[in-house]
């Protein structure tokens, strides 16, 4: 047998980057290879340090730029690089809206062997700031992104994730991702915990007292700070009557008890330490509550672009009944409501059901029914006999896509439309090529939800072929 060729540290010259691949690495070719490299951009030459290879790929990163794309343009914050949240800061927004509806298209070709025309994609009115929602995490081991050498450098962090790690967290002083007003919410409570000696969290040891930090705000500009503690204790209220002090723009203070293992935030309960116990959303004629640990689309004027899109698509006239399978806490099956004469929301998540019926309660739908369960074995025939034939089908699954056997038993409901939501233009295309001999693809488009990262939303209209 041959020796295997060393990769690790094999410098490639002057590779040309082409285009956008998986997991927003781009992608060049070296022979015959695909190689994925992060934080490139389309039209870059670069040499290249090759650091894994597999039987059809090779990762590596740049090594010194020969020429640079002509897309790129000078990132806003200083963590780009190191955070794994904004990858493709680097490049233009016109540039990162084109790759998207690109990517889209490409998972259509490959996946599905369809090649539909591609609307133009719905981008995002605003750049940044366009969260209302970010979630931190206190470390007490913070990850060292430059060795500085300073003695007592200070190792505590309130911060993101690196990716794939759970316990390396990276401090953040800046993100531009929520309003201006997130920084100095987190910079306070950062330094606060300093001032009063509290432990910060470690995840190996599990020891600890200060866990996660949830900032969210609304349209109003109003703020929710929700603080997740070890354990109830006199410290921890002591922190959050001195942040309260501190931060007298905040409109709702949340402390919660997390003394399991991991840092989900399910079963988990919250207790208000002053203010309100929810903000409020509106969109068209609804408002949303939403709790601390409800869900609700984190890019709201995006979320509003999305859903009158999937409203425009359905074409409804108020005479036909409208599964909404994935509802999550039923915010585009109230949406889209006042133009059906019934609409069927499923979903698994108890809590969001609960949600899904208080919101139509508190908004005074009565032509919705929502249902608890896995879609795979709520959506029988017997289901579809007792809630109406549906007309139109809206499904917005998760990330995994929807299971074969949903797919099969929407084939067997024939309904004449169906919008498909997807934050995986991957899935969504193995999906619809399963459903392709009885529906074309009427309408495709990308949205962006989220600019400068590599997710991105595809809507697609199915229009059930005549037999
Ligand atoms: C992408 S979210 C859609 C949320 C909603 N359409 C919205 O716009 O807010 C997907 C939802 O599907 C739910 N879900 C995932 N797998 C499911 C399954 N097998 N059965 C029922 N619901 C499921 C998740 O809990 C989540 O709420």
């Amino acid at each position: 047998m041959g020796k295997r060729k060393k990769v690790y540290g094999t410098v490639i010259e002057k590779m040309i980057i082409e285009e956008a691949g998986a997991e927003g690495k781009c992608i060049a070719r070296h022979d015959g290879k695909i190689v994925f490299v992060p934080f490139a951009a389309p039209g870059d030459v670069v040499d290249v340090m090759l650091v894994r290879s597999k039987r059809n790929y090779s990762e590596g990163f740049i090594r010194e730029m020969q020429e640079k794309s002509p897309y790129r343009v000078d990132p806003k914050c200083i963590h780009f690089g190191s955070c794994g949240g904004c990858k493709w800061q680097h490049l233009s927004y016109d540039a990162q809206s084109k790759m998207k509806s690109k990517l889209v298209a490409d998972n259509f070709r490959k996946i599905a062997g369809l090649e539909p025309e591609m609307q133009p994609v719905i981008a995002s009115e605003k750049e940044y700031y366009y969260r209302n929602k970010l979630e931190f995490s206190f470390s007490d081991l913070k990850w060292i992104v430059e060795k500085n050498n300073e003695e007592n450098e200070e190792m505590r962090a309130l911060g993101f994730h690196i990716p794939q790690r759970f316990d390396k967290i990276l401090h953040i002083e800046e993100c531009h991702l929520q309003p201006e007003y997130s920084n100095t919410i987190r910079n306070t409570v950062y330094e606060t915990a300093i001032e009063l000696e509290l432990s910060f969290y470690n995840r190996k040891t599990h020891e600890g007292l200060l866990r996660n930090l949830i900032i969210r705000n609304n349209q109003d500009n109003q703020w929710m700070v929700s603080v997740v503690f070890n354990e109830e204790c006199e410290d921890a209220l002591r922190l959050m009557s001195t942040l309260k002090e501190k931060l007298s723009d905040v409109h709702s203070w949340i402390y919660i008890i997390n003394n399991k293992r991991n840092d989900s935030m399910d079963g988990l309960d919250y207790k208000v330490f002053d203010g309100s116990s929810f903000l409020e959303e509106r969109m068209e004629h609804l408002k949303f509550e939403v709790g601390p640990l409800s869900f609700y689309q984190t890019n709201h004027l995006q979320a509003y672009e999305l859903y009158k899109k999937t409203r425009e698509l359905a074409g409804l006239s108020e005479n036909e009944v409208v599964y909404d399978l994935y509802t999550g806490t039923g915010t585009i099956a109230l949406f889209i409501a006042p133009n059906a004469k019934k609409v069927v929301g499923i979903e698994y998540i108890e809590d969001a059901i609960v949600n899904a019926n208080s919101n139509a309660k508190n908004n005074n739908v009565d032509n919705c029914v929502f249902y608890c369960g896995d879609i795979a074995k709520t959506l029988t025939e017997d289901f579809i006999q007792k809630n109406g034939h549906p007309d139109v089908i809206i499904t917005d699954p998760p990330r995994s896509g929807m299971h074969p056997d949903v797919v099969q038993q929407i084939i067997k409901a024939a309904p004449e439309k169906m919008v498909y939501v997807s934050c995986n233009s991957a899935t969504q295309a193995r999906d619809i090529e399963m459903m392709k001999d009885k529906y074309e693809v009427a309408y495709l488009q990308a949205v962006d939800m989220f600019p400068h990262t590599h997710h991105v939303e595809a809507i697609a209209l199915l229009k059930r072929i005549a037999q």
